[in-house]
């Protein structure tokens, strides 16, 4: 089986956990999109390990460890990750680095914070210079991964992309910063990436030939796609199923099963539209519960209800074909759990997600109340382990989507899962 994961909502919906839960049974983790934004956090050997960049196969010797060409590649990041994964005793042999995807340079990430700190834009973005990069794609103008192996192609693309920022820099009274230390330091992190680079797309589709299981992972969630999300509050790559191709180079043929997941709860970090928000205690107590703290950047996440106009929404978008529900048992201490189920916009009553944030911005949510079943949930291991007001919840979120629900998480640890058989 080729599975896609994918985020349902904002992203942080517990994708890493999930991942962790079903890589074992793959020969093949990649990623497809997105850059050193993400942050996926795994518990292994006991041990925390908050990663970025890297895929989760890297912690399966067995497993081919994938960063396809849709993903934007920080190599002097990239290089740490590989250190820090390196001292957690992991040779890495079996990292695979597409020579295709493009670099993230010093002054993306310097114009990334020009924008988020101007009157001109604020989408509360990680600062990593995602969006910069991703235009430099778009523009025609990006360097990639293999031109850090030959220093004069490196140096002869990157002095007039340096000019061409330093121009739009001066404007702004600002410089770019000093390129020769740069790219010193980039071409030593092609030298030490260069054991890793190669056709990610030869390599997937030989698995596919050898029917070897590839496991698709996204980063952020389908509300943050830069087409289908809540724009401009997105990132800038596409985070939905569309980007499994255009990023891997391989078909819809490629894939059997998409996985979407989803927070019994949603969360949110950075600015734009969130309906379900919640200020009162119900939102502290869920953020204490579920430490909803961004892995990459440590920002406290925004919090709401379930939103299952957007969850229903994304579903269709990604064709969703099961749910994996993480993070259940966050809600355990609430005597009442709310749910959005429509969406009201002048008056009228309807379950239309727009997704453009200013559309976003007009709706008022209509709830619906279900009651909680107060007692940790922790040690369930079985659906029928459940309380019925907790099986009852999970039976809504499927009728209302029409998406059988395969998975549930109720702990950090990869034990503290149900699968449910269909
Ligand atoms: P960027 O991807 O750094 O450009 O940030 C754009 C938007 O996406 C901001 O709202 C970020 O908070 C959000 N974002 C980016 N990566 C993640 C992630 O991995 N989890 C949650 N939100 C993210």
């Amino acid at each position: 089986m080729n599975i896609v994961v994918l985020g349902m909502q904002w992203g942080d919906e517990g994708k890493g956990k999930a991942i962790d839960y079903l890589a074992g049974g793959f020969d093949v983790v990649t990623r497809f999109q997105g850059g050193h934004n993400a942050g996926h956090t795994i518990y292994y050997q006991g041990q925390k390990v908050v990663m970025h960049v890297l895929p989760s196969g890297i912690f399966y010797p067995h497993c081919w460890a994938v960063i396809a060409h849709g993903v934007v590649v920080q190599p002097l990041q990239l290089v740490e990750e590989i250190r820090n994964a390196r001292g957690l005793g992991l040779s890495l042999a079996n990292l695979a680095l597409s020579g295709n995807a493009p670099l993230i340079l010093p002054f993306h990430q310097q114009l990334d914070a020009l924008f988020e700190d101007s009157r001109y834009r604020r989408i509360g973005t990680t600062r990593r210079g995602i969006g910069p990069a991703y235009e430099d794609v778009v523009g025609r103008r990006a360097l990639f991964v293999g031109d850090l192996l030959r220093e004069g192609v490196f140096r002869s693309k990157i002095a007039p992309l340096a000019d061409y920022y330093q121009r739009l820099f001066s404007a702004h009274g600002m410089v770019v910063g000093d390129m020769e230390a740069a790219i010193g330091e980039y071409l030593r992190a092609g030298e030490f990436l260069a054991p890793h680079v190669r056709d990610t797309t030869v390599l997937l589709r030989e698995s596919l030939r050898g029917k070897k299981n590839i496991l698709f992972e996204g980063a952020q969630g389908t509300l943050l796609d830069i087409h289908l999300g809540t724009y401009p509050f997105v990132t800038s790559s596409n985070t939905t199923i569309a980007g499994v191709f255009s990023g891997t180079g391989l078909s819809h043929k490629a894939i059997d099963s998409v996985i979407g997941i989803s927070k019994a709860y949603a969360t949110r970090v950075g600015e734009g539209p969130f309906p379900t928000e919640l200020a009162d205690e119900s939102g502290a107590l869920l953020r204490a519960r579920g430490n909803e703290y961004g892995a990459t950047t440590g920002r406290p996440r925004r919090v709401g209800w379930l939103d299952l106009v957007a969850l229903k929404h994304a579903t269709e978008v990604n064709g969703a074909d099961s749910l994996f529900i993480t993070k259940l048992d966050v809600l355990d201490e609430l005597a009442e759990i709310r749910v959005a189920t429509e969406y009201e916009t002048d008056g009228e009553r309807h379950d239309r997600f727009p997704s453009h944030a200013d559309a976003l911005e007009r709706i008022t949510p209509v709830f619906r109340t279900l009651p909680g079943w107060r007692r940790p949930l922790g040690d369930c291991r079985r659906l029928a382990d459940l309380p019925a007001p907790a099986r009852a919840y999970l039976d809504f979120i499927e009728e209302y989507t029409a998406v059988a629900i395969g998975h549930v998480s109720l702990g950090g640890e990869r034990e503290q899962t149900i699968a449910i058989p269909r």
